[in-house]
Formats: structure tokens, sequence, C-alpha cells
């Protein structure tokens, strides 16, 4: 019998090998992605290689201070010039390890071994020679990338979302966890999986007590935002009114004294907001330049088509999904790395980047890894990471026709909409400007 929904994503998009090759060209490699923090290329000659799918890039931070974007690929046979995975290395300029071909750090190509064995017409023209760059722009503390050259400047891309990132002051935050997931399952299975709330009231019920996972949904252009309430139980916990643990905590982390709160369970909320508002000309946290709901929220931004942004007002989650180096769109990679501001004086151990394999295989330490990381975020993290090969796979069969989305997971078939689009070869200027954007319609305070 035929079914009635004809909104469905089809299901081989998650793992069509001819569909991951159509978002390759129609899609990554056209938009703006987020590349290395800019503290991870801090001095002239450091370099931070980070993949993206088949491509290897080089970020470098040159004499004059800016920062350069080179394909990791000699001008000569295609050798990698810097080999090894994502991670800093330091080149003062770039020696190939084949043939000894030296490049600097404007791409130029500087020396060639039996030079006068070529033909000099072609070892002279930059166009034949220089290394191939890419572009690069700063925002939030993050170089971005595109490999576009005819993509719209980065706040063009950013649009509304960029005046809202700025508002958490991201630039003066710190790295304090950084670690890759390798999972057995397409990009998009991961990002949908964090791109909603729904699911919060099945998989991560522990959340109810203090959260509330009916999360209001705000589309911006191609990109969107969603906020989850903290410090009230959700709708769909019994007790309303006692101050349970996970609340009582919340209170004494806002320098409120559980013992002499009076209020009830749903007046936790306010009472944090009130707290910091008091704080926010004494505190590194970016109290003062955010609303009321942003004190005690988590505002959720999504990047199209590659990034979330998980906000609190004293750290954020910076969530990455990356098509597989290998080209299988069975496989990804998701990095997960947290940024905190410090206060004068304060400082952490510099974190350690490590790439682990996620999915069924066991992550108990790996949540630990960060030299500071956050027990409820490492355990709702556990509960994402175990979920996304079982959707996978369950994705895969034939049995499975496509998802029957609810307007809790519109963000889903809002961003799958413009990747169609721009398979189908529109603009991505032309699909930005057809994208509404929404008015803000955050929770109350
Ligand atoms: S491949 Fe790089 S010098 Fe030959
Ligand atoms: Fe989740």
């Amino acid at each position: 019998m035929p079914d009635t929904n004809d909104q469905r994503i089809d299901p081989s998009w998650y793992w069509s090998r001819e569909r991951a090759a159509e978002e390759w060209d129609h899609v990554w490699a056209r938009v703006w992605h987020m590349g290395p923090r800019e503290e991870e290329i801090p001095e002239t000659g450091d370099v931070f290689i980070h993949t993206l799918g088949r491509e290897s890039l080089l970020f470098v931070r040159r004499a004059d201070g800016s920062i350069g974007g080179f394909f990791n690929v000699c001008r000569h046979r295609g050798n990698r010039l810097l080999p090894g995975g994502d991670g800093p290395a330091f080149a003062p300029r770039f020696t190939c390890a084949f043939h000894g071909w030296v490049f600097g750090h404007d791409g130029a190509l500087e020396h060639v071994p039996y030079r006068e064995r070529f033909d000099e017409r072609i070892l002279s023209d930059p166009a034949c020679t220089s290394l191939r760059t890419f572009r690069v722009e700063s925002f939030a503390g993050w170089t971005w990338f595109t490999l576009d050259d005819e993509a719209p400047p980065l706040r063009e891309f950013l649009g509304p979302l960029a005046e809202r990132l700025e508002a958490y002051r991201m630039e003066r935050a710190t790295i304090v966890d950084y670690k890759t997931f390798e999972f057995a399952c397409n990009w998009k299975t991961t990002f949908d999986a964090f791109s909603e709330s729904y699911h919060f009231q099945a998989l991560h019920s522990d959340i109810l007590s203090w959260g509330n996972e009916d999360a209001p949904i705000t589309l911006l252009g191609i990109h969107s935002y969603m906020v989850n309430e903290y410090g009230r139980p959700s709708r769909l916990y019994a007790d309303q009114e006692g101050v349970n643990p996970a609340l009582a905590a919340l209170l004494q982390a806002s320098g409120i004294d559980p013992a002499t709160f009076k209020g009830k369970a749903t007046d936790v909320r306010r009472a944090v907001q009130q707290a910091k508002r008091s704080q926010q000309d004494d505190t590194v946290f970016p109290y003062a330049t955010l609303a009321d709901s942003q004190l005690s929220d988590a505002y959720h931004y999504m990047l199209f088509p590659s990034v979330h942004f998980n906000l609190f007002p004293e750290f954020y989650v910076a969530m990455r999904y990356r098509p597989h180096p290998g080209g299988d769109p069975e496989r990804m990679y998701f990095d997960f790395i947290m940024c905190a501001p410090l206060a004068p004086g304060e400082s952490v151990a510099p974190y350690t980047h490590r790439v682990a394999r996620g999915g069924e295989a066991p992550v108990g330490d790996v949540l630990e890894w960060g030299v500071r990381n956050h027990p409820v975020v490492n355990q709702v993290l556990g509960e994402d990471i175990d979920l996304v090969e079982h959707v996978q796979a369950g994705m895969r069969s034939t049995a499975f026709a496509g998802p029957i989305l609810s307007s809790d997971e519109r963000r889903i078939a809002h961003y799958v909409a413009t990747i169609d689009g721009l398979i189908l070869g529109r603009a991505l200027r032309d699909i930005m400007a057809a994208n509404p954007v929404e008015a803000d319609n955050p929770p109350g305070a």
C-alpha cells in the first residue's frame, strides 16, 4: 500500500557513493567550513594540518601575522608536503620529501634540484608551480575556509548568525578538550542526531529533571538555532515543585546556596539568570552581552552544513562533521571541541587532540580526555556516540523507507533542502536569499 509521506528524505542519501560525490562537488567544495582555531597556529612557521574528505589542507602563520591556506600537495608529482593527519606542525618553508622541491609561505616555488633539467618556461610560471591556495578568513577565534574562489565572503555566508554568535565573545575562549571520533556512519547521520532535541525524552531522559527538551527552533536563512531551557524541569517530568539534586547543583554553580533557596523547581532558572546578571561586571564570562535566557539556557546554532555550536555562558562545544578521507559515505569524522574563557592568571594544561573509534567501541575513558570536561556533557555525548551507528545500520535496511519528521526535527528537512538545491545546480547566494530569516523566538526569561 503506498504511504502518504511525500516529504520523505531518500534513505540512500545516507550511503550512496553517487550522492556522496554530488555532495562533495556541490556542497563541501562550495561553502565555508570551520578550520583550526587561531590559537593552534600561534607563531610564524606554525602550521596546522586539517583534513576535509579527500583533501589535506595546510594553515600556516606567516611573518606578517596572516594565516595562509595551501593544499597539501606538491606541484611536482603530487606528494603530500607534510605527512600526517590533523594536527600541528612546524615548517619555516615547505620542503617536499620526494625530490626536494621547496615552497615559501607565499606558496611560490623557491628551489628545484637540477633545475636545468626542466622546461624553464613551466618552472617560471607560478600558475604551474605555486602551491594551490584556498580562501581563509577569521571569525570568533576560528579560521574558516572555503575551497570555492566564487563563494560569498564568510560574513555574508554567516548572515544573521554572525551577530548572534558575537554576543558570546567566542574569540576569548581557549580549547580545553578536543577529540575526534571515527564513526561507521554517514556524516549526516551524526549531524541529524545533534540537530534536534526530540530525542532527549527517550535517549537522554536524565536531562528531564533539570532541562526542557521542548526546544524552540528558529531558521536563519540556510542556518538555524534551537534553545534548550536549563534550570527547570521538563514539562514531562513529574515533580515540578521540588528542587531536585540536579537543579540544586545549578543553583550552587551560580552562587546560590540551595539550602536557603525558597523557590520551587520552576523558579530555579530565573534565579540562576538573576544571580549571573548580578555578576556580569566581575566575571570573565560574557554575561553582560547575553540576554537573560542565554544566561541559563543552551543556544545551539547550526552552521550549514558542517558545524554546531552549543553555547553556554561559561563554555561552548563546537561539533564539526567531516566526510571520511577514504571516500566511504558510511564513515565520517566527528570533532568534539570544548572551549572556555580562562580568568586572568588561570591556566590549563595544553590539550592533546586524539582520535578514537566511536560507535560501538567503548569510549568511557575517551570521554574523560579533556583538560577540563563536564560530567553531564560526557554522559549525554556518550549516549549519542553509542547511538549513531545503530541508526546508520537501520537506515540501510530495505525496510526503511525514509524518516518521518516532526516539527521538532524541521532543521533536518531544512538543511537537506539546501543540499538538494545546491546539487540541483542552484547558486548558493540564490538559496541563501530564498531562505527566510525567522523572527527570534527565545523562551521567556
Ligand atoms: S613530488 Fe614533490 S618534489 Fe617531487
Ligand atoms: Fe543527543
